[in-house]
């Protein structure tokens, strides 16, 4: 067993600046001298990349046979951590069987606009659905004694310039958008490591974030492991050290270790800090080599089948009329080149070399026998120009058939890591041979493939059943005869918006900026955040996913206990759940949280707990969930924290964030988050506070214009120290200050702070 502390009094400065630096693509250094033995880390986030030989970070080069489960993309529909869990738990032992210590993922960026590249990659638009799954794959990845690695801290959200582009955000958005998935993860998983992003963040490298990377991430998460840079992020080795990161990836040998002995030998760098980031990388050596198991195995085709269970419970059927679905007797037409080619991954440093893979054609074949199943391509995927005798093929048998199963998405070409989409389209040629089948055929199943949203709007009202597969890896194929054929009941629901236009997307004006920066404009209003706060037409809301079974949810308690005062407010919610219909089946029960007034402009709803239940026919259960008080707060810029504002608040629960069928209003008691009355409050601000009116009433005259309502509406908004200036008001600066004493002494407050003088 390595003592660290012993370790660091042996080590040579140039020893240390090398184990900060790792030793090659995937490698940390190993320091032979001592002892210390090199670790392996490797991507990522739904399958192993472990590279032998040639190495790369884009997926380009050789990698060993492993499971590719389902994207996050898909995973995330599922909305079931437990499942999430049990893929991390899969996913660290096949990093055992390789050696792999840390493995690369997961990402829990949000998807910002539909149009990142690596939004496949991502679970959600939403913080809190990707912080619960990003903790459960990084417990079940550690809960093998492999570490995991949560990555992109923080505010990487595209792939248009990312490794210069300057992501300009307000702290509340940070803080209530894009950093909670990262601090659920963090305080809920504590993962062995986090990865830092390519891009600047308020014109910071991510990489040299000091606030990022230690003050959020260390002091306030309570956090020590190891950040590692992400592949080539580092631009001034001494400057992201001082910030907080640990180790770079891979190493710019030999000049990122020389530049942190200079530094320390020039005296710009302590080499106290050389050393708290060599005692976490010692330390991270350690636990991994402690855990390691040379003879650490796993069963590829149990790990199939988990991959395809997963990919079922992942699919979202999206509209399924007439009963379409699940298939009943009769012939089935199944077009589209993507059921005999499937496409199940995306492209880049998360690419997996599969241990199989599932052909969806030859799945449904199995499922309802040979006979019963003809295929036409449609289509092809090298060329996307409308190939006649294909669609022709396709369109007669369409005709034939009693029910045409469509595959339609996206080619690999179409969305990748290292570029962003600029349209939401499936090809042109799917989209003219879906229209040309829905003319000679009622009975049409879309099923969709792809690893972002695509638009569906254009189309969706001319055939009966849409189910929304994404990238669900190796397994899909047979996963998704398991739910077109009935054998699994559907039960994924949305993790992000299907927009009806793209420019329906908040960040559609600000994508993906200009001149090194792009501007988070639109705040907190993402996903749906935006669509409801906007009151937008949705082809399907957040949330949504139907069932070949329904359920009904009803009698919602809403329980509240602590108090803000105290720092402890909770809500129980409970609500009965029952499955209405005749096969089992499982139903999300999802609640929102609105502020009904604020004092911000705050979203009207936001996902703030979640849970699945799984039902036979007619059984029904009282589900409670759970609400700290992080559910009922904002962040205050005014006082740089948490903040719960006194008032209603409404709590909705359903299936959906538009299909919200129960809901109940709670007051919450709080402390007014106002500032003190000073001379920099306006009028109104006096006039609204009932001590501040009386005070003001009796000290100055009934002639003044500060208490003629007309004048009051046009003055109002002026702060009391300009009007004590002005003549003729009855009020001057002597009096003001009188005015501020009292009001502070009768509340027991300090005086308020007044504007600083300019100049
Ligand atoms: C990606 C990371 C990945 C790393 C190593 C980078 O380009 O952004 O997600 O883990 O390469 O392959």
């Amino acid at each position: 067993m390595l003592d660290v502390d012993r370790l660091l009094t042996q080590l040579t400065l140039e020893e240390k600046s090398g184990l900060l630096s790792g030793s090659d693509f995937w490698h940390t250094a190993p320091v032979e001298r001592l002892g210390i033995p090199a670790i392996m880390c490797s991507d990522g986030p739904h399958g192993l990349r472990v590279q032998l030989e040639a190495a790369d970070h884009v997926g380009l080069a050789e990698s060993v046979p492993a499971t590719c489960f389902p994207t996050a993309s898909a995973l995330a529909s599922s909305w079931n951590p437990d499942l999430v869990h049990e893929v991390g738990r899969a996913l660290g032992r096949e990093a055992k069987k390789w050696g792999v210590s840390v493995l690369l993922g997961p990402g829990v960026n949000i998807k910002r606009s539909p149009l990142c590249g690596r939004n496949f990659e991502y679970f959600s638009e939403d913080p809190f659905l990707s912080g619960e799954m990003g903790a459960a794959m990084v417990n079940g990845i550690q809960s093998e004694g492999v570490g995991a690695s949560v990555k992109h801290f923080a505010a990487n959200n595209q792939e248009s310039d990312r490794l210069r582009v300057s992501a300009e955000i307000d702290e509340r958005t940070l803080r209530e958008i894009y950093l909670p998935a990262f601090e659920r993860v963090v305080t809920a998983a504590d993962p062995w490591t986090v990865m830092c992003a390519y891009n600047k963040v308020n014109g910071v490298h991510a990489s040299e974030h000091h606030w990022l990377l230690s003050d959020v991430l260390r002091e306030e998460w309570n956090w020590n492991g190891v950040v590692v840079s992400d592949w080539g992020a580092v631009h001034d080795r001494a400057a992201a050290l001082e910030a907080g990161l640990d180790w770079e990836m891979p190493p710019d040998l030999p000049g990122s270790p020389r530049a942190i002995v200079d530094a320390v030998n020039d005296g710009t760098l302590d080499e106290a800090t050389v050393d708290r980031s060599v005692r976490r990388v010692l330390s991270l050596v350690m636990n991994s080599i402690d855990q390691t198991d040379d003879s650490a195995t796993f069963d590829e085709e149990v790990h199939h089948l988990l991959a395809r269970r997963a990919a079922a419970e992942s699919i979202v059927l999206l509209k399924n009329e007439k009963g379409t679905l699940p298939l009943g007797a009769g012939t089935v037409g199944v077009i589209g080149e993507f059921a005999r080619t499937p496409r199940f991954q995306g492209a880049g440093s998360s690419q997996v070399n599969p241990t199989a893979v599932d052909i969806p054609l030859d799945e449904l074949r199995n499922h309802l026998g040979q006979e019963r199943v003809r295929f036409a391509p449609g289509y092809a995927l090298s060329d996307e120009t409308d190939e006649a005798r294909l669609v022709a093929d396709a369109v007669e048998l369409a005709r034939a058939v009693d029910t045409v199963v469509c595959f339609v998405g996206l080619p690999g070409s179409f969305e990748s890591e290292g570029f962003d989409r600029t349209h939401l389209e499936i090809p042109g040629n799917q989209a003219a041979l879906l229209d040309a089948i829905a003319d000679v055929n009622t009975d049409v199943v879309v099923v969709l493939v792809n690893g972002s949203v695509v638009r569906i709007s254009d189309w969706i009202d001319s055939v009966p059943a849409v189910v929304e597969c994404w990238l669900g890896g190796q397994a899909s194929g047979g996963a998704i005869s398991d739910v077109l054929t009935g054998a699994v009941n559907p039960s994924g629901r949305l993790a992000e918006t299907l927009p009806v236009r793209l420019e329906d997307n908040s960040a559609f004006l600000n994508f993906p900026g200009d001149s090194g920066r792009v501007r988070y404009g639109e705040g907190v209003f993402v996903g749906y955040r935006a669509h409801d706060q906007l009151r937008q037409d949705v082809t399907f809301p957040f949330g949504h996913g139907l069932s070949y079974t329904t359920f009904e949810l009803s009698d919602l308690e809403v329980e509240l206990t602590g108090s803000v005062q105290e720092d402890d407010l909770t809500a129980e919610v409970a609500v009965w759940v029952t499955n209405t219909g005749s096969v089992p089946g499982s139903e999300v029960i999802q609640v929102y949280v609105g502020d009904d007034e604020s004092s911000v402009a705050r979203p009207p709803r936001e996902l703030k707990a979640f849970a699945k239940a799984h039902l036979d026919p007619g059984a029904r259960r009282r589900v409670k969930l759970d609400l700290g008080q992080r559910a009922f707060s904002f962040w205050s810029e005014t006082l740089e924290r948490w903040a719960v504002e006194a008032g209603e608040f409404t709590i909705s629960v359903g299936h959906s964030s538009r299909d919200l069928p129960l809901t109940e209003t709670v007051h919450v008691d709080a402390p007014s988050l106002e500032p003190p009355l000073s001379g920099w409050s306006t009028l109104h601000e006096w006039r609204a506070d009932s001590l501040g009116t009386r005070l003001l009433d009796k000290a100055v005259p009934d002639t003044s214009l500060l208490k003629d309502e007309g004048m009051i509406q046009v003055i109002g908004t002026m702060p009391m120290a300009t009007l004590a200036a002005f003549p003729g008001l009855g009020l001057h600066h002597e009096l003001l200050e009188e005015l501020i004493q009292s009001w502070s002494k009768t509340r027991g407050l300090p005086p308020g702070v007044e504007p600083q003088p300019t100049g």
